[in-house]
């Protein structure tokens, strides 16, 4: 299968994780394994990756795009938000790095019947994981009025959320929306067109995709799982693509390297909250060069968080 993505951030990827040739890896969002080989060029036959995805092609890829690396490795079709069972599975307890590269890849975005691209015509669809029952057609469809509303301006940021949920609950009176292509007829129709902003059908496609996906709900706890499964001194990076994501990411990491949370005027803490992580930096983005080369790394975030353990919590407080 051709399976076309290129990996964001790749050389920054692997210097933030500063990989161990002994170590175990863990690559939440495998697609086709371009982190992941990346890692595994760098472990010898001691060290072991292990890759999430839940799309079905990403793992037939990763699968053969990994297996000529030197490491051990275990492959697993599920959703990142169940890695202390897929990890379990694996009998593996701590890792040394765990990267997270978000979103969906350009195979899902450029195969036109997955329903992603508002630039092919294509049954609404937009999921992941196809062994899933929501699609967008069902988001388009069946969704109230006031629920398309929230999810565009929540997901998609789009001031005119309220102008095109009217405008799609009037259309599917008349018949069911049923194709990305009729749905970008309707969204070009009531959304102005801006000299910046981007393709009418944008933000609203991001929308949807998360809501099909469940994307934002499951972040914060699969970070924080993530975090509990590092070794002290492991490293956890995350590669963000927009706003919503990243603000989730840096809200997850401040509150993990947060001490005490007691109220300012307690006279002495009671909360007890110790810091489990320090942040490494702040939010690296591409080089020019890279988003010359691939345009898609244009709106990436890379923040970088390390493990710590008592003898460091000592030194800091
Ligand atoms: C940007 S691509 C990753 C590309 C990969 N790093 C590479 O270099 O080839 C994101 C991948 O994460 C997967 N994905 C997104 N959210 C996921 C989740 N919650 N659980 C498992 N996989 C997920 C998508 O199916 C997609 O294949």
């Amino acid at each position: 299968m051709d399976f076309e993505h290129k990996s964001v951030m790749l050389d920054e990827v692997v210097a933030a994780l500063d990989v161990k040739p002994d170590g175990i890896y863990l690559d939440c969002t495998l697609g086709g394994a371009g982190h992941a080989k990346a890692i595994g060029e760098r472990l010898d036959e001691r060290g072991l990756i292990i890759g999430i995805d839940q799309d079905e092609d990403a793992i037939a890829a990763a699968t053969e795009n990994l297996s000529d690396v030197p490491c051990g490795g275990g492959i697993a079709h599920g959703n990142f938000s169940e890695l202390d069972k897929i990890l379990n599975n694996f009998g593996i307890d701590k890792v040394d790095g765990v990267i997270f590269d978000l979103g969906v890849s350009s195979h899902q975005i450029d195969t036109a019947e997955r329903g992603f691209s508002y630039m092919h015509d294509a049954p609404l669809d937009m999921r992941m994981d196809r062994r899933q029952n929501l699609i967008a057609y069902d988001v388009i469809n069946r969704y109230d009025e006031d629920r398309l509303i929230k999810i565009f301006r929540e997901y998609g940021e789009e001031r005119f959320s309220k102008r095109i949920a009217a405008a799609i609950c009037q259309a599917r009176k008349i018949s069911p929306i049923n194709t990305t292509g009729e749905l970008v007829k309707l969204l070009e129709k009531n959304i102005p067109h801006t000299k910046n902003g981007g393709h009418p059908a944008k933000r609203i496609f991001q929308a949807i995709r998360i809501e099909v996906n469940g994307e934002l709900e499951i972040l914060e706890s699969s970070i924080k799982k993530a975090v509990d499964r590092l070794k002290i001194g492991g490293r956890i990076a995350i590669i963000t693509f927009h706003s919503l994501e990243d603000r989730i990411v840096k809200e997850t990491f401040k509150s993990l390297a947060q001490g005490c949370i007691c109220p300012k005027n307690f006279p002495v803490c009671i909360c007890n909250h110790k810091p489990t992580i320090k942040i490494l930096g702040k939010a690296k983005t591409p080089t020019l060069d890279e988003i010359n080369f691939n345009s898609r790394a244009k709106s990436a975030k890379l923040r970088v968080a390390e493990k710590i353990g008592e003898r460091e919590l000592n030194r800091n407080f």
